[in-house]
């Protein structure tokens, strides 16, 4: 019923040490019934499917969760006189043998291991008679979505982690911006448009992880719910106990219908949004630094640690963090569009079609923890130039809609006061003299009859950032008020990590 040691051939097994993955050539293997589910078959798979089918290369890093699902049901199934508390022990004890040999990399997989539920199941048994009954009730189709679920909470409970220490790393930033009085040109259109503070700017991107952090919490709630129990699709005749095994696991749910339990994805669709989400809000960031790290900005000097060279140009220091930031966005964007397409016309309930559900996940949990903790390391040691950001901060044409509105606070109507200052911008860009062209505003407003030097002084280096206070506004008291409720809110968001 299991693997057999040699195959038809007579050759020794393709069996190896965790790590590798057993190959196997493409063509007919010839070998006799190998798999769990031989028995129904007189002929063995050819190695083709074997290699189309098989998903140990991957799923085999749920191992962990596969094991603690099994020892979970197993529990079950003597609790309601399935097995013997003796069998239990025995099945439990070869369980936590397979664990180590696996961790350890002693595990010796077989060809005929499809999945990583097979290889526990095969070696369990090898170990120990009673596992032939591990099975009782249980189907990998709630066994694979029991482990996913758990792996997929688990990876959720890391990165909310990585996410919450980068926020944190934004907040400290832009506490020490704010400390500084830096400000820098906010910008729409990527044109300067109004001056804002620096701590302003870090603290966008903080609040949008935050809300990233909260969809991963949305995730996790729904993906808190166990399948175990639901068997193949329908359940079982045996006395199963699903809420034993859910609270064996630390679940917050149980599935309500089996046929739903073993076939619905949307806690990975949901997960890799998420994810998607998350990867576009880093790929900003990243694109801000790649700008801000350009020598037409100069706005930050990046870390030796965190930037590359050119193996050509000695001069060249490169952002490769950031755009790495912002080109594996594109990655998680697929990952989610790849596994909505995948479900999408999937008749109830299981298709194998759902194994194509890991990968993606797997390989967007790993992209985000990599971007995240690079990330962290470049906005920890990223140096700001406080010079660069005020000089362009401070161009007068950045206070225009400042004075514009103060003359809405002396009574004049918005749509005039605009053309006001849009009259004298338009005269003060016509000086020949770019460099001239500030101080000719400035001139322009002081003899203006509706102005003068009152509102000129608007114009002073950080007046217009200053004098910005409405709530959530980019000036420094707004900015203060602020910065507390984004301490308070990752405090919340923390609470017990
Ligand atoms: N490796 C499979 C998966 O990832 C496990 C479930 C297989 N179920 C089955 N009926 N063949 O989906």
């Amino acid at each position: 019923m299991f693997a057999d040691d040699t195959s038809a051939d007579g050759t020794p097994p393709a069996g190896t040490a965790s790590g590798d993955t057993p190959s196997r050539s493409i063509g007919p293997s010839g070998a006799g019934p190998t798999t769990l589910w031989h028995g129904r078959f007189a002929g063995a798979p050819s190695d083709a499917l074997a290699a189309l089918n098989d998903s140990l290369p991957f799923d085999r890093r749920m191992f962990v969760e596969d094991i603690a699902a099994s020892r979970a049901h197993v529990s079950m199934l003597a609790a309601v006189g399935l097995l013997t508390d003796g069998e239990r022990d025995d099945i439990v004890a070869a369980l936590d043998e397979v664990e180590s040999e696996i961790a350890e990399g002693r595990m010796v997989w077989a060809p005929t291991d499809e999945d990583i539920h097979t290889a526990v199941e095969r070696r369990a048994t090898e170990l120990c008679e009673a596992a032939a009954k591990m099975h009782t009730g249980r189907s990998r189709n709630d066994q694979v979505a029991t482990d996913l679920r758990l792996w997929t909470r688990g990876a959720i409970d890391e990165l909310t982690g990585l996410l919450l220490g980068l926020v944190r790393t934004l907040a400290a930033r832009a506490r020490e911006a704010h400390g500084a009085d830096l400000r820098l040109p906010g910008y729409t259109h990527l044109q300067q448009a109004q001056p804002v503070g620096l701590a302003h700017h870090l603290a966008a991107h903080a609040w949008a992880l935050l809300r990233d952090v909260e969809r991963l919490g949305d995730a996790r709630h729904r993906t808190d719910v166990s399948p175990l129990g639901a068997g193949a699709l329908a359940g079982s005749t045996l006395p199963l106990d699903p809420s034993a095994t859910a609270a064996g696991l630390g679940f917050a749910a149980v599935f309500e219908n089996s046929l739903d339990a073993v076939s619905d994805r949307d806690f990975v669709a949901d997960t890799l949004f998420a994810l998607a989400m998350s990867g576009i809000h880093l790929s900003r960031m990243g694109e801000e630094l790649v700008l801000w790290s350009s020598a037409e900005f100069g706005f930050v000097v990046l870390d030796d640690a965190f930037a590359t060279g050119s193996s050509m140009m000695p001069q060249k220091k490169n952002p490769d963090v950031a755009e790495l930031a912002r080109g594996k966005a594109g990655r998680l964007i697929g990952h989610l569009t790849g596994l909505l397409a995948t479900l999408k016309g999937l008749p109830l309930a299981y298709n194998k079609d759902l194994q194509e559900d890991k990968e993606p996940l797997f390989d967007a949990v790993d992209t985000v923890r990599l971007v995240v903790l690079a990330l962290d390391g470049v906005m920890q040691t990223v140096e700001f130039d406080a010079a660069a950001m005020a000089a362009a901060a401070d161009d007068p044409f950045t206070a225009a809609t400042d004075l514009a509105e103060w003359l809405v606070a002396r009574g004049m109507p918005f749509r005039d006061a605009h053309g006001v200052i849009a009259g004298l911008v338009r005269q003060a860009l016509d000086d020949e003299e770019v460099s001239m062209r500030s101080r000719r505003l400035t001139e322009l407003v002081s003899a203006h009859p509706d102005l003068g030097p009152e509102a000129a002084r608007l114009l002073a280096p950080g007046a217009a950032y200053h004098s910005r206070s409405t709530p959530g506004a980019g000036g420094p008291d707004a900015v203060e008020a602020q910065l507390e409720r984004l301490d308070a809110a990752l405090a919340a968001a923390g609470n017990g990590r």
